[in-house]
């Protein structure tokens, strides 16, 4: 049995923040953050608001976008570094706000990867049939973890949440595998102290070290998967800042009218970026089912990955335009 993203559905905070915002409150300025970053406004919840309930709202969301009923959610599975308490971790709450009472429900940590580890241990669950329907959330409330007195990374971060309901396909490519890796001697770069709890990092050494292993780790899924760079219909690269996927980009040859760049007006949200780009791609008409997304994150630990995915099989095989891939050999020959 194959696994495939049924299903899409994302919230951000109604507050949001101008980069003139942070003007007013920092020695920076928009034209300065908007040429290193590509940042023009971020999201931030409001002390009285929890991220439970936005991710919540971005399961439901992907809950509806599937036609699938919460009750019928075999596992939570929430990716995070910001849950709204130590512990217990948000996909309990989540769970109990979504009514999936049968629901097993777990949050895993890493960092910015941290969605694509979901979404491989969500189309682990489901192709083994352990599982028949698993959420998969990244949630992220990085504007509580900010130190907003250092522009240096304040203006970088916020806070969002996005979702991907996963289950099992009949035909198509569907969640068609992951490259992953880590190396902890350069945790140093880039990290938040238990007390402190604020994100530090050495910025152009993130940003070097980012570059290069986002471009290996997605040449070596390409090369695995036997697939061409210019098969992928779209790149959803984690985002951190526009230079970074662009410098990307251009490295494996993608042309970037096939990339998304939402960074504008999300910033960086860490375990949300991906599933927030896939989510506003569908939106903007730019995923069509059977699609073939390249996905690819880098962040904290270091723990970086990519990914590779068709886009809604089911609803591409009851469609009438023919274009259900079955096999990645079905992806090549489109070139
Ligand atoms: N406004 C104005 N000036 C600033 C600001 C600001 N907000 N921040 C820094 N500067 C200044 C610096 O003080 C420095 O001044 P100086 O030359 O007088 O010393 C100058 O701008 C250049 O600073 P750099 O740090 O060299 O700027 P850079 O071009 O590297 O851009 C940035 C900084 C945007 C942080 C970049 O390094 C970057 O994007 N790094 C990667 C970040 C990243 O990918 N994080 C992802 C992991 S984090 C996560 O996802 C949870």
């Amino acid at each position: 049995m194959k696994a495939g993203i049924l299903g899409i559905g994302d919230a951000l905070p109604p507050r949001v923040v101008t980069n003139d915002d942070l003007v007013a409150q920092l020695d920076t300025s928009d034209e300065w953050i908007v040429r290193r970053t590509g940042i023009r406004e971020r999201r931030w919840l409001a002390a009285d608001e929890t991220l439970a309930d936005l991710a919540a709202s971005a399961c439901s969301a992907a809950l509806e976008d599937a036609g699938t009923a919460a009750s019928d959610v075999d596992q939570v599975i929430v990716a995070t570094i910001t849950p709204d308490q130590l512990t217990p971790g948000l996909a309990p709450a989540v769970a109990a706000k979504l009514g999936a009472e049968s629901a097993a429900v777990v949050d895993i940590n890493a960092a910015c990867t941290g969605f694509l580890y979901g979404l491989d241990h969500a189309a682990a669950l489901v192709e083994s049939g352990r599982a028949r329907n698993v959420l998969v959330v990244g949630a992220e409330a990085l504007s509580r973890i900010t130190d907003h007195d250092d522009r240096a990374t304040a203006v970088l971060f916020g806070d969002g949440a996005a979702a991907a309901l996963v289950g099992p396909i009949t035909e198509g490519l569907g969640i068609a595998g992951f490259e992953f890796g880590h190396d902890a001697s350069l945790a140093g770069l880039l990290f938040a102290e238990r007390e402190e709890r604020k994100l530090r990092m050495a910025g152009q050494e993130v940003y070097r070290h980012a570059v290069a292993r986002m471009t290996e780790a997605t040449e070596r899924l390409l090369a695995r998967s036997g697939v061409q760079a210019q098969d992928v219909d779209l790149f959803v690269a984690h985002q951190a800042n526009a230079r970074i996927i662009t410098a990307v980009a251009d490295a494996l040859g993608i042309p970037h009218e096939r990339v998304s760049f939402n960074v504008e007006w999300t910033a960086n949200t860490s375990a949300a970026s991906i599933p927030l780009g896939l989510a506003a791609a569908q939106r903007d008409g730019l995923l069509k089912p059977g699609a073939l997304v390249g996905m690819v994150a880098f962040g904290a630990g270091f723990v970086w990955g990519a990914g590779l995915t068709s886009w809604k099989d089911q609803a591409a095989l009851s469609s009438a335009s023919g274009e259900a891939r079955t096999s990645i050999t079905t992806t090549r020959s489109r070139q």
